[in-house]
């Protein structure tokens, strides 16, 4: 079976910690969408390491990874991010596989996602300036070019001639930065990549499943980010959604088990767009210092404010979320009140559905109020530690959403997490 672990807000929910904690319990851990975009912040041995493309279980003895052909791939991101980890004594050529249909992500797509961004003025998304959005523009457009490009004797041809047709668009933006340093980049990194394992992704993750292999899909930025499903148009480019699972891996659909949505104790929105429950007073400065919400990719400070009930419930029910996992909820220790947003006032009008408007209309968020704990919870190691009112809160999401919550992850630490089994 697969199993998945989805973002079911706004990204930066703490994925990456929770595949850590659970890759033992796989062979194979496998990114299905998203790029360099994605921060995922790990800690071992006490070192903080972001990874923005390997799967968060390269730090397994055992588990193979692998960059599925959903994934937009920077040779360059990827080059940088694969020194970091074979600084640990990890050698990628044997678990590092990635998926020979995945698209590249070339310098000129990182200068395209950074003119139509300026182009946006006041409208724009917020981009992470990656090149996401341009690299699955020329996949859908059918220009782009793939991983298993990179072993034709043609491929700097066929880049040239795609670099020609970026060049007539940036030329139309009046976008004319100097890349020929990206490039350079690009090409060492591109070497650096053909001497990786590249394989056919469908083939390799279904013989794993044949031979009784256990798979975990690990998802980049958040339901509230799908290219479908979020807050377009300030969403990313892909499906991060379990959908996304099947088609950016080539499984079917039958073969995906537990879905396992991870969600902040509170919420967070890093770039543009409709944000119902964000704080922008004290409160919510407070819960980016405590929580030190800043982005793990582009160091910008991320948007703050209450758990969001509305959005959530949305998101279970389009991934088919079967388990939850609460992260952060210790950053809201020292709160003296709590509140959840339980449904939105729209024109007068009290709904608990995502509007199709949602970055059009205004909303009121309606909340419930709870008491905060006012206990530090940080080295609870079983759910008996954890405080009442704490407990208060969590059922209440629990019945709230339709379904349980069952770890808490209360610090950024690889042992920092309570399972709430009693339930
Ligand atoms: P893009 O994916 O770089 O095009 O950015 C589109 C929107 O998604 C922007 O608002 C970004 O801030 C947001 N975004 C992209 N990746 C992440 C992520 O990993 N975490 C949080 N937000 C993200
Ligand atoms: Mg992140």
């Amino acid at each position: 079976m697969v199993d998945a672990i989805l973002g079911l807000q706004w990204g930066d929910e703490g994925k990456g910690k929770i595949v850590d904690y659970f890759a033992n319990d796989y062979d194979l851990i496998a990114r299905f969408q998203g790029g360099p975009n994605a921060g995922h912040t790990l800690y071992i041995d006490d070192k903080k390491i972001v990874l923005h493309q390997i799967p968060s279980g390269v730090f397994h003895d055992g588990v193979i990874n692998l960059i599925g052909n959903g994934v937009v791939l920077d040779p360059v991101t990827l080059k940088r991010e694969c020194e970091t980890v074979s600084s640990f004594g990890i050698d990628l050529r044997k678990n590092l596989m990635i998926a020979e249909r995945t698209h590249l992500i070339l310098p000129t797509h990182r200068a395209l996602d950074k003119a139509a961004e300026i182009s946006k003025g006041n409208d724009k998304i917020g981009s992470t300036l990656k090149g996401i959005s341009p690299a699955y523009m020329d996949k859908t457009g059918r220009n782009g070019l793939r991983v298993g490009d990179l072993l034709d004797k043609n491929f700097t041809t066929s880049y040239i001639k795609l670099r020609l047709k970026h060049q007539k668009l940036l030329d139309n933006y009046s976008f004319n930065e100097d890349i020929s340093a990206w490039e350079e980049e690009f090409f060492e990194a591109v070497e650096f990549l053909r001497r990786l394992t590249i394989v056919n992704g469908e083939y390799f993750i279904n013989d794993k499943l044949r031979e009784g292999k256990k798979v975990l899909a690990e998802g980049a930025q958040g339901s509230m980010l799908d290219i479908d499903f979020g807050t377009f148009p300030f969403v990313t480019s892909s499906n991060t959604i379990t959908a996304g699972v099947c088609s950016g891996l080539g499984i079917a659909p039958q073969k995906i088990g537990e879905v396992i949505g991870v969600t902040k104790a509170y919420c967070t929105r890093v770039g543009g767009g409709p944000f119902p429950t964000e704080l922008k007073d004290e409160t919510g400065e407070k819960l980016r210092q405590i929580g030190n919400e800043f982005g793990a990719t582009t160091g910008r400070p991320r948007r703050c404010g209450w758990i969001d009930l509305v959005a959530l419930r949305f998101a279970c029910m389009i991934n088919g979320v079967s388990r939850l996992v609460m992260t952060k909820a210790d950053v809201l220790d020292p709160f003296e009140q709590l509140s959840v947003c339980t449904a939105y006032k729209i024109n007068g009008r009290e709904t608990q559905q995502i509007p199709f408007q949602i970055s059009k209309v205004n909303i009121e968020p309606i909340y419930q109020v709870f008491d905060g704990w006012n206990a530090s919870t940080s080295s609870a190691k079983s759910a008996v530690e954890l405080p009442d009112a704490m407990k208060t809160y969590v059922n209440f999401i629990n019945k709230q959403l339709g379904v349980n919550i069952q770890y808490i992850s209360n610090g950024p630490g690889r042992n920092q997490i309570v399972a709430l089994f009693d339930k």
